[in-house]
């Protein structure tokens, strides 16, 4: 397996370009379903979700080309299987969000249950109440979730109890091809559902409310092929926006939206770290000292779970305490013991950590559990005394496009051995 080798020490100097969301891409490739197509998804990262989503495509039936030059993804053709299958869910979560359209569409879809994942027990009964709203009859047997509407769905208002990304994005997809008026309440109102609405708009969709708590859209419109630019990721940005901060660095984030990042942007400056649009992009750097902050993870705009262990690197080397509570995701800390290991002051009470920050860590063989946290480790490793080695590497490789070839570029010590 892959490890990343890091000679800490280094402030960043340089331009890091962004890519396109992962989490916009997903749903935007689930969307591919709703019509023949062609999709055609422009600034698209290269990430290993984002080729497991193109494989449980295919296994549908659809054509898919990933032109990684072009960076384009093209989706065309109906699915001729309406079954996603254990094997391809198991991987990735984001699977379940091509239930709403298939069942939308075909009146009938057959999808595994995602199961838990390293970051919490993660249930998907929001999705499926919302699908029950619009008309559709859920059934659970061997794993699998079966939900059929010979008939078509029906338009309904949906009030969500709790906010949930991937359930607003599934409703929101099943709701286009619904007979009437779909009215989604308590929406998420992440840059990546306002990405989803834009192409579903651009596929012909009517749909109001984008990027606000209240969508709605009118149900039954014919929809069409269309090309739609991914948006930029935010987590990306802020991920790298803390290597700039935690090295003492500056870098420009290219094409980087601020308002995008939302409450993460407003705890970095009062955390010491200089964000000011530049160029159509962000110019972040940490000039002085850092300080500790308090941070607690909300729906957007609040401060984002993804972004919530990377922050706690960074607190380990501030000046001061800083409480850092997750409150989207049990057992979200995973990163907390091996930050620890490389001499950060960290105490988990239930949902929060405490962490004092101690003016250097030292480099150390960790390992990640998950996607965020194998990146605060890298960020980590940035700042630290002497070498870190990251194992499991494969959870980056989920999520962050060549992240060694974008953090080598601005000047950090960082090699992928490949093994
Ligand atoms: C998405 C993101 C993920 C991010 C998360 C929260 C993608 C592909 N993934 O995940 O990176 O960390 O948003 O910003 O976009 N919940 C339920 N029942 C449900 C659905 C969710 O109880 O049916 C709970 C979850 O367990 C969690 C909370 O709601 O506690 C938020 O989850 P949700 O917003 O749905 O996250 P995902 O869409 O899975």
């Amino acid at each position: 397996m892959d490890r990343i080798h890091i000679q800490g020490g280094r402030p960043l100097s340089g331009n890091i370009p962004i890519s396109g969301a992962k989490n916009a891409a997903l749903p935007l490739m689930a969307a591919s379903l709703l019509m023949d197509g062609p999709l055609v998804l422009t600034n698209a990262p290269d990430l290993a979700d984002i080729a497991t989503m193109g494989a449980l495509l295919r296994q549908h039936g659809l054509a898919v080309d990933h032109d990684k030059t072009a960076r384009t993804i093209t989706m065309s053709g109906a699915a001729t299987s309406l079954e996603a299958p254990y094997d391809l869910v198991r991987k990735m979560r984001a699977s379940v969000l091509v239930l709403g359209p298939l069942v939308a569409r075909f009146g009938q879809a057959r999808v595994s249950l995602p199961g838990g994942c390293a970051i919490g027990t993660r249930p998907v009964d929001l999705h499926l109440k919302g699908l029950e709203a619009l008309g559709a009859t859920i059934s659970l047997d061997g794993g699998y979730i079966t939900a059929t509407a010979p008939k078509g769905l029906v338009g309904a208002k949906i009030i969500f109890p709790q906010v949930s990304v991937g359930a607003t994005e599934n409703l929101l997809m099943a709701a286009c091809l619904a007979k009437g008026t779909t009215t989604l309440v308590n929406a998420a109102r992440e840059p990546e559902i306002a990405d989803l609405c834009a192409c579903l708009s651009a596929m012909g969709a009517v749909i109001s409310g984008a990027g606000t708590d209240r969508i709605t859209v009118e149900g039954g419109a014919p929809l069409h092929a269309a090309t739609h630019a991914i948006v930029p990721d935010r987590i990306e940005t802020g991920t790298y926006a803390i290597a700039a901060a935690i090295t003492g660095g500056t870098v420009l984030l290219e094409g980087a939206r601020l308002e995008h990042l939302g409450a993460v942007a407003r705890i970095l400056r009062e955390a010491g770290v200089e964000v000011a649009e530049e160029g159509g992009g962000l110019r972040v750097s940490r000039l002085n000292g850092l300080h500790g902050a308090d941070v607690m993870t909300e729906p957007f705009p609040g401060f984002a779970t993804d972004m919530q262990a990377q922050f706690m690197s960074l607190m380990a080397v501030a000046e001061g305490a800083s409480m850092v509570t997750e409150t989207i995701f049990e057992n979200r800390f995973m990163h907390v013991p091996e930050l620890t290991r490389m001499g950060a002051r960290i105490t988990i009470h239930g949902a929060s950590a405490i962490v004092r920050g101690v003016p250097m860590l030292s480099g150390a063989p960790v390992m990640a559990t998950d996607l965020r946290a194998s990146v605060s480790l890298i960020l980590a490793g940035l700042a630290a005394r002497g070498e870190t080695v990251v194992s499991r590497v494969y959870h980056l490789d989920r999520g962050y496009e060549h992240v060694e070839r974008k953090l080598a570029a601005v000047g950090a010590a960082i090699e992928r051995q490949r093994g």
